[in-house]
């Protein structure tokens, strides 16, 4: 038995000394929110970082969510995954649009674009896929399909902070991408979000969306929502930017110790890795397979036994939740991949503060 519990993740946090600097000149400044300095210098610095044209802060991913699809004036029907954390879904209904469900590809478990055409009719107006795990969806082929119905493409990116794809960032791709910067991500403000896009009139309207609608003292042109980052929050992104590097690199040694450790267990399979493709490490998943010696639920209790906390990401799907199951997309078998993939996966710990022998006590619980 293990003495300290190992969560599934870890919040990383800069030095506490660093931050103390940032706080003596939020108290000189007494600008505490409303596009502060710490908040401008903090979209400039993630716009370099990231490599994308515009950044608009969030007080969290869902409100970005939320903000990104009024932006776009979506309407009607949007087809997405039901492989994913329930806030994607949630957006739309707070939009008054209806989810369209669509399977997974069994290899990446991000929406899979062989069926999204099936899926498309007179009242479908976009695509809400995501980058599960911070694995790229297939961007191309969205693309294309988006291009030829007309549709707008809104990547749910909660998960691929700083991932590329030969060399260029993911999130580059569709009209717009959303971040989430929650405790649970790769980045972390505490709590925080952001929309990116590549147009300085849409990130005009965006910002003018998270601040009420007000375009200037007196004019209110939506009805906006307050979705505006605090210079606190800002502050310690712009603190947290110079400790990323390392952080990803600890989550890339954990990923490959992980994968070598567990090549030999039988029924435990690993996602493929893309040469392609820089993720972030954000998550461990694995799939217990059929040949396996215990059930995915079994070799969950097991580790919970030994004071390990994987977690069942994505399980239940979204579809299958009390408020989506009644539509007509969201029947089971529309979506084999998903609710096979659903029962089988396990999200096993991964953060950078993780030691060698946490990693080791997993892997050999796995492993019998
Ligand atoms: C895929 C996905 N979308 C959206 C969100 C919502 O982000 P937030 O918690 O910042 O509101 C999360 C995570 O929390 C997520 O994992």
């Amino acid at each position: 038995m293990t003495m300290k519990p190992i969560y599934v993740t870890q919040p990383s946090l800069p030095p506490l000394d660093e931050f103390i600097p940032y706080l003596h000149q939020i108290w000189q400044n007494k600008i505490l929110t409303n596009n502060g300095p710490f908040h401008q210098k903090f979209e400039e610095e993630l716009c370099d970082y990231l490599g994308v044209k515009h950044i608009s802060l969030f007080t969290n991913g869902t409100l970005a969510l939320v903000t990104a699809l009024q932006a776009l004036r979506i309407t009607g029907e949007v087809i997405t995954t039901p492989y994913s954390f329930v806030a994607t879904a949630h957006s739309l209904l707070w939009n008054g649009i209806k989810p369209v469900f669509v399977d997974i590809d069994p290899d990446t478990l991000n929406l899979d674009s062989k069926k999204i055409e099936a899926a498309i009719n007179p009242n479908t107006t976009a695509i809400m896929p995501v980058h599960c795990y911070g694995r790229p969806c297939d961007v191309d082929a969205i693309r294309r399909i988006a291009d030829n119905y007309n549709l707008k493409v809104i990547y749910d990116a909660a998960h691929a902070f700083g991932v590329t794809v030969d060399g260029e960032s993911v999130l580059n791709h569709g009209d717009l991408s959303i971040l989430s910067f929650h405790a649970t991500k790769v980045f972390n403000t505490f709590e925080g979000g952001a929309i990116v896009c590549a147009d300085a009139k849409m990130k005009q309207r965006i910002d003018q969306l998270k601040n009420f609608g007000f375009v200037d003292e007196v004019t209110v042109v939506a009805p906006g929502i307050n979705g505006k980052m605090s210079e606190i929050n800002a502050a310690i992104g712009l603190l947290q930017l110079k400790h990323i590097g390392a952080a990803l690199m600890r989550r890339k040694e954990i990923d490959s110790l992980y994968r070598s450790g567990l090549k030999q267990v039988k029924g435990i399979t690993c996602l493929n890795d893309d040469a392609h493709i820089e993720t972030n490490y954000s998550y461990f998943p694995i799939l217990v397979q059929q040949d396996y010696s215990l059930s995915r639920d079994a070799l969950y209790e097991k580790l919970k036994c030994n004071n390990i906390y994987a977690r069942r990401y994505f399980y239940p799907l979204i579809s299958d939740f009390p408020v989506y199951r009644g539509l007509p997309s969201s029947r089971p078998s529309e979506l084999p991949v998903a609710q096979a993939v659903s029962q089988r996966v396990l999200c096993l710990p991964i953060y950078p503060g993780m030691s060698d022998s946490e990693l080791f006590n997993v892997i050999n619980v796995i492993a019998g």
